[in-house]
């Protein structure tokens, strides 16, 4: 496993957005989850001593929630500067991995008895979201669990964007319907002027944190489940469900628990 500032390469482009915040998504006044209720649902029937893998380091109340059920804590992500900021605010005790999850190459063994991450799946695009569904079941041991929350169809943010696009005879700038796929950096120019805030980060910053994270897909009802079935390997098993994230709208928990 790697330190904070590790040595595998990471050449996604995705990545500059997240070292551009660094904790600032986080610690500014941002109160947007995963909540108390939300953690206790991702951790539920997680041991002492057991291993989990945390990918995002953003997710800071999860990573401390881990840590004060006495969870063997790795966290993994592909941006050094969310890593090596959580390591700053955390107790001790957890493991980092800088890791990009989309990657064929991503280092983990099945030894994980829970793999967990908060709206992860709603960074990707398809291609990634299948190579990450890949990575992230694989990293479970045989009667493990991977809790993966998401958030069902277009954000209210998208809505407020992709309304403006519209207005100004753009939409197809911003969104690919047939995809189902967003991208904001086309809207720069104006995304100020619709944009909810995050916090109090500036307004540019943000501009510059959702440009730089380019093209996102968004979940379709029933995709996951196709999704995850299309890169299982031959002979593993998985018993699915998405039971809603409470009092979080339209969030919900993919749960794969490996049967075999
Ligand atoms: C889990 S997601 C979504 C934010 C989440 N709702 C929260 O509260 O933090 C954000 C985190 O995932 C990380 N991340 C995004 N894509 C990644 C990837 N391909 N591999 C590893 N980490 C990734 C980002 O750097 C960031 O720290």
């Amino acid at each position: 496993m790697t330190g904070p500032t590790g040595d595998r390469k990471i050449t996604n482009a995705k990545a500059a957005a997240w070292d551009g915040l660094g904790s600032a998504y986080w610690n500014r006044a941002y109160d947007g989850g995963p909540s108390p209720a939300a953690c206790a649902q991702y951790l539920d029937g997680t041991a002492r001593g057991q291993r989990v893998l945390l990918v995002g380091a953003s997710t800071v109340s999860l990573a401390r929630a881990a840590l004060d059920v006495g969870a063997e804590l790795v966290v993994a992500d592909f941006s050094a500067v969310m890593l090596a900021e959580l390591a700053v605010v955390l107790p001790g005790g957890a493991e980092f991995a800088l890791v990009d999850v989309t990657r064929a190459d991503a280092p983990f063994d099945a030894t994980f008895d829970l793999v967990v991450a908060d709206r992860l799946l709603n960074r990707f695009v398809l291609a990634e979201l299948r190579a990450a569904l890949r990575t992230l079941t694989a990293a479970v041991r045989p009667g493990g669990l991977t809790r993966l929350s998401y958030r069902s169809g277009l954000y209210e943010r998208d809505r407020v964007v992709l309304a403006e696009a519209a207005r100004r005879g753009v939409l197809t700038t911003v969104f690919d319907e047939a995809e189902f796929d967003v991208d904001y950096s086309a809207a720069a120019p104006w995304l100020a002027a619709v944009l909810p805030r995050h916090g109090d980060i500036p307004m540019a910053a943000l501009i510059d944190f959702y440009v730089a994270r380019g093209r996102e897909h968004r979940i379709r009802p029933g995709e996951l489940d196709e999704l995850a079935a299309q890169v299982v390997p031959p002979g593993v098993h998985y018993e699915t469900a998405h039971p809603p994230v409470p009092g979080q709208g339209d969030d919900f928990l993919f749960e794969l628990r490996r049967l075999t």
